[in-house]
């Protein structure tokens, strides 16, 4: 009998193999393995770094419906590996810090009662109102390099932006906002992929200050306030004063709270301004076409431009943790109880089934409806501010300094791979001094 075992019909050559995920190569340009899933297996089981397996959802129109399904639990009880108390999931530190009631894993009618009293404080207009103090801090970072003719644009601009911003917000106050920053950026430097948390020790003390800090800013505000809102209130005095028929956060959900917004409103903006200025970088035509519609004071292409930025190469990969409370039938793949499922919002967002020429970027693509910021009851709370500090840092930066360009090339930059979130580690520039 021939050696090599069952001879292969010549002119059937065997499907292409499923591409390798979460290799370095992979996080650099993850497109052709989802342009992969999306038409070879769309609803597909794999085994993540961490070692847990889950169902990766790359279909547009999949994906939608898993993010609205009822059946998918964001609480991680419902993971069958929860039970045999293997607790991977989750934010480093968190478990034990009693912050595990916030919005991203939790489901009605807990998560209604909490959304409804946090979106009483955190109001689209607490939001328009903070654009002068979004324009100032923008202004401040780019002043400290704008005369070198060089910079690191996540470490001096994308990443330092987004954390002052939040914790202006909250009411921390400024003489403190720079060791949230040092917490902030251990947490972003160990982002690995599958934990959200490299050193682990390092990453969970670090949650751990935070929510000490926030517990001790709660309760200190809570002390101190009067009987009326003052006008400038923050937004953590916001959060402690927000009712809803008669109810109030407890001090345990408000300090859960400020840290979500915190944890959720942080390392996806740094990504939007660094994946967006790179991906203008990368396409001159679009960016030259933005720079000039900003010059004549049209801030329309801004608008349209940031969520093409998002659907484009979005901060956000994969949506947050998923479990099916029931078995179910995702995209015709039958999904067991217990199984968690993560819905990848990079590759929905360039199915070509649903977005026209999807692989190319269009600043003025108007039928968008990106899920970037997720769909259904968990839809981004902070999407009002991340469009601001997007668009504020976007058009400061190309009018500041309209000649920048990348200082290396595009294959010597490194992404963080990290799961859930998409980003650059650094994104070296160059520009004439102003
Ligand atoms: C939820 C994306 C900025 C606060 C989400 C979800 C996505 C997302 C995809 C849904 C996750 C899921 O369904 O599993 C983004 C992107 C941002 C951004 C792309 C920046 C460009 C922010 C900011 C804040 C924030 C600035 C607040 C300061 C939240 C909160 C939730 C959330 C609290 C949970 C909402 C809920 O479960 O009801 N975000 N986000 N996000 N985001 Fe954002």
């Amino acid at each position: 009998p021939p050696a090599e075992g069952p001879a292969r019909c010549p002119a059937a050559p065997a499907a292409a193999p499923a591409p390798d995920l979460f290799t370095w190569e992979f996080a650099a340009d993850p497109y052709p393995a989802y342009a992969w899933l999306r038409e070879h297996a769309p609803v597909h089981r794999t085994e993540l770094p961490s070692g847990v397996e889950a169902w990766l959802v790359t279909r547009y129109v999949d994906a939608r419906q898993a993010l609205a399904d009822a059946r998918l639990s964001k609480n991680p009880v419902h993971h069958s590996e929860a039970a045999h108390g293997k607790g991977r999931i989750g934010i480093p530190g968190e478990r034990s810090a009693n912050l595990m009631t916030h919005l991203l894993n939790i489901d009605p009618p807990d998560h209604t009662r909490l959304r409804r009293l946090v979106s009483k404080a955190f109001t689209p207009r607490r939001v328009a109102e903070f654009a002068p103090r979004i324009q100032e801090l923008t202004d401040r970072l780019i002043d400290g390099f704008a005369t070198r003719g060089s910079a690191d644009l996540i470490h001096e601009f994308a990443f330092p932006l987004p954390i002052y911003a939040i914790c202006d917000l909250l009411g921390v106050p400024p003489e403190d906002q720079d060791d949230f920053r040092d917490w902030a950026g251990m947490m972003l430097r160990h982002t690995k992929a599958g934990h959200g948390g490299g050193p682990r020790g390092g990453v969970a003390r670090s949650v751990k200050k935070m929510r000490t800090y926030l517990a001790e800013l709660i309760h200190s505000k809570r002390a101190g306030l009067g009987a009326t809102a003052a006008p400038d209130e923050d937004l953590i005095s916001g959060l402690i004063r927000a009712s809803d028929h008669g109810e109030h956060l407890t001090e345990n959900e408000a300090a859960a709270m400020a840290f979500i917004l915190l944890f959720a409103g942080f390392e996806t903006t740094v990504n939007l301004i660094g994946n967006g200025t790179y991906a203008l970088l990368r396409h001159p035509a679009q960016r030259e076409l933005l720079q000039k519609s900003m010059a004549a004071g049209d801030s329309e292409l801004l608008a349209t431009g940031i969520e093409e930025l998002l659907r484009y190469d979005g901060p956000v990969e994969l949506a947050t943790w998923r479990f099916a409370t029931r078995e179910l039938t995702l995209g015709g793949q039958r999904i067991a109880e217990g199984d968690p499922v993560l819905v990848v919002l990079a590759a929905a967002d360039r199915d070509p089934a649903r977005f026209t020429e999807p692989d190319v970027l269009d600043l003025t693509r108007r039928d968008n409806p990106h899920l970037g910021y997720g769909h259904g009851i968990h839809y981004c709370l902070g999407a009002p501010l991340a469009r601001l500090e997007g668009q504020t840092a976007l058009a400061t930066l190309l009018t500041r300094l309209p000649d920048i360009r990348l200082a290396v090339e595009p294959d010597d930059l490194r992404w963080r791979g990290g799961l859930i979130m998409r980003g650059l580690r650094s994104l070296p520039v160059e520009f004439t001094p102003e």
